[in-house]
C-alpha cells in the first residue's frame, strides 16, 4: 500500500520538483515506511529551500543521528535555534555532540556546550537535557520563563516592557537536582555552562579569593551567551561575613559587584546558583535584579521517583522490574538516594554473575532489597529546615517549604 503512495508521489516530485508540499508527503510516506535515507534525502531538500519544518525538526535530527548524516543534523539544530524552539536546540545539540564524540571527532569541552571547541580542564562529554531531568516540572516551567525564553524571544518581553535578567537561586536538599537543572538549562539553550564552585574561589591570601571571583565573571563574560552557575552559593555569599567585619565580606561585596554589573549590562550571562542553606546567604544578594526568584527544589514525589528510576535504569536489562512500584516505598529519596538504590541493585546482580557465570537481568526483588537498605538522606535537610520555618520566623520567604513540610507524604515520614 505504501509502496504504491510512494511510488506514485515520486513520479509526482519528478514532474513538479519544486513543489514543497509533494516533497514533505513524500518524505513524511518514506519515513513512516522506513526508508529512512531516501526519506531524508527530501527532507534535506526541503530544509535548503526554507520550508516550515518547525514541528518535525527534532524527528528528523533524530532520523539523521541514526543515519549518521551530521551536515543534515546541523542544519536542524540551525533551523530549530533560528525559530526559537528552545526544547528542541538541547536535544539537537546533544544529538550532534554525541555523534562527534562516535566519530572520534572529540570535541569535549570544559561547558558542556559541546560543538567544536578545544578540551578545557573540567571537560565533559555529554550535553544534558530537561528530558534527562526526572520530574521537576514547576522548576523547568520557572527557568523555561525566567531564563530561556527571554533568551530566545528577546523581542517578545521587549514589546511589552517586560524587564529580564536577575538570577534564579535553587535551594533545597541535597542530591535534588539543583546542579543537574542547572547543567540541563545550559543544554537546553545550547550554551556553554560555566560553574564556579566555591573550592575554585576560596584561597586563604588576602585578596586572591575575591581576584578569583573576578576572573570567573570575566572568563563568563567572554564566553557569553551562557548559563553561569553558582554553586553552594551560601558559601561564597555568607551572612555573617558581613556582619563581622572580616576579610570575607569583601568577597560578599565583590560577587554583588560582579551580580550587578551583569545585570546592568544585558550581556547574555544567564545567572543560576544553588544552596543548601538559603537561611545564611547574605540578604542583600536576594534584591531585585540579584537572585530576585528563589525556588525549593524538594525531594521527588511519586510520579517523579518513577520518573527519575524509568531514566535511571534505563541502560540495564530488566525483568519485571516496575519503576512505579518502587516510587511507592521510596518516599523522600533525593534523586541521589535512588541513584544509590539502582546501583546497589545492579552490584547485586552483578555479585550473582560472577557467582553463578550467568548473566541474570535485574530483578525487583533486588530493587527492593536496596531499597530497604538505604535511608533517605533528605531526612536531616527537613527536620533542620522544619526549625527555620517554625521557629526563626522565616515562614513567609519559606512558605512553599512550609506547605511541603505539611504534606501527608511528610509528616508521616517525619514523625517515624
Ligand atoms: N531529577 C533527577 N533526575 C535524574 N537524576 C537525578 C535527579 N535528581 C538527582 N539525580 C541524581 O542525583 C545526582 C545528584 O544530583 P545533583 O548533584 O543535581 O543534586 P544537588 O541538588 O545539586 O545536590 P547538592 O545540594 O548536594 O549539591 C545526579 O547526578 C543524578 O544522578
Ligand atoms: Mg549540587
Amino acid at each position: 500500500m505504501s509502496e504504491h503512495r510512494i511510488e506514485s508521489l515520486r513520479r509526482a516530485v519528478a514532474a513538479s520538483p519544486e513543489d514543497a508540499m509533494l516533497r514533505l508527503m513524500l518524505a513524511e510516506e518514506l519515513a513512516s515506511a522506513g526508508q529512512h535515507p531516501a526519506a531524508l534525502d527530501e527532507y534535506d531538500w526541503l530544509l535548503h529551500h526554507d520550508a516550515d519544518l518547525t514541528e518535525s525538526l527534532v524527528h528528523i535530527g533524530e532520523l539523521a543521528a541514526a543515519e549518521g548524516r551530521l551536515p543534515l543534523l546541523r542544519a536542524c539544530l540551525e533551523h530549530a535555534r533560528q525559530a526559537g524552539i528552545v526544547e528542541g536546540v538541547g536535544k539537537l545539540q546533544r544529538l550532534v555532540d554525541e555523534l562527534l564524540t562516535a566519530r572520534g571527532a572529540i570535541k569535549v569541552t570544559a561547558d558542556g556546550r559541546g560543538g567544536e571547541r578545544p578540551a578545557g580542564p573540567a571537560a565533559r562529554a555529554e550535553t544534558l537535557t530537561f528530558d534527562q531531568v526526572g520530574g521537576m516540572t514547576e522548576v523547568k516551567q520557572l527557568i523555561h520563563r525566567m531564563i530561556i525564553l527571554p533568551l530566545s524571544r528577546p523581542e517578545l518581553y521587549a514589546k511589552y516592557g517586560r524587564r529580564t535578567g536577575g538570577g534564579v537561586l535553587l535551594y533545597g536538599p541535597p542530591g535534588c537536582g539543583k546542579t543537574m537543572m542547572a547543567r540541563a538549562t545550559a543544554g537546553e539553550c545550547g550554551l556553554p555552562f560555566v560553574n564556579i564552585r566555591i573550592e575554585d574561589v576560596m584561597d586563604p591570601y588576602l585578596g586572591v579569593s575575591e581576584q578569583n571571583l573576578h576572573t570567573a565573571f570575566e572568563s563568563a563574560r567572554a564566553q557569553a551567551p551562557c548559563v553561569l552557575f553558582l554553586d553552594e552559593l551560601d558559601a561564597l555569599a555568607f551572612s555573617r561575613h558581613k556582619h563581622h567585619g572580616s576579610d570575607a565580606r569583601r568577597l560578599v561585596d565583590v560577587l554583588l559587584q560582579e551580580l550587578d554589573a551583569i545585570g546592568s549590562d544585558n550581556d547574555g550571562v544567564l545567572v543560576l546558583a544553588a544552596t543548601n542553606a538559603p537561611w545564611d546567604v547574605d540578604e542583600a544578594m536576594l534584591r531585585p535584579g540579584r537572585f530576585d526568584r528563589v525556588v525549593f527544589v524538594p525531594p521527588p514525589d511519586e510520579p517523579a521517583r518513577a520518573e527519575i528510576l524509568r531514566v535511571l535504569l534505563a541502560a540495564a536489562p530488566t525483568d519485571g522490574v516496575d519503576p512505579a512500584r518502587l516510587a511507592e516505598p521510596t518516599a523522600l529519596f533525593s534523586g541521589a538516594d535512588l541513584r544509590a538504590v539502582t546501583e546497589r541493585a545492579i552490584d547485586a546482580v552483578i555479585d550473582e554473575a560472577l557467582r553463578t557465570g550467568s548473566e541474570p537481568p535485574l530483578r525487583m526483588a533486588q530493587l527492593e532489597q536496596a531499597v530497604a537498605q538505604i535511608r533517605p538522606s533528605t531526612v536531616d535537610w527537613l527536620v533542620r529546615a522544619k526549625a527555620y520555618v517554625e521557629f526563626a520566623n522565616q515562614s513567609e520567604r519559606y512558605s512553599d517549604v512550609a506547605q511541603y513540610l505539611a504534606t501527608k507524604e511528610v509528616r508521616r515520614r517525619l514523625s517515624r
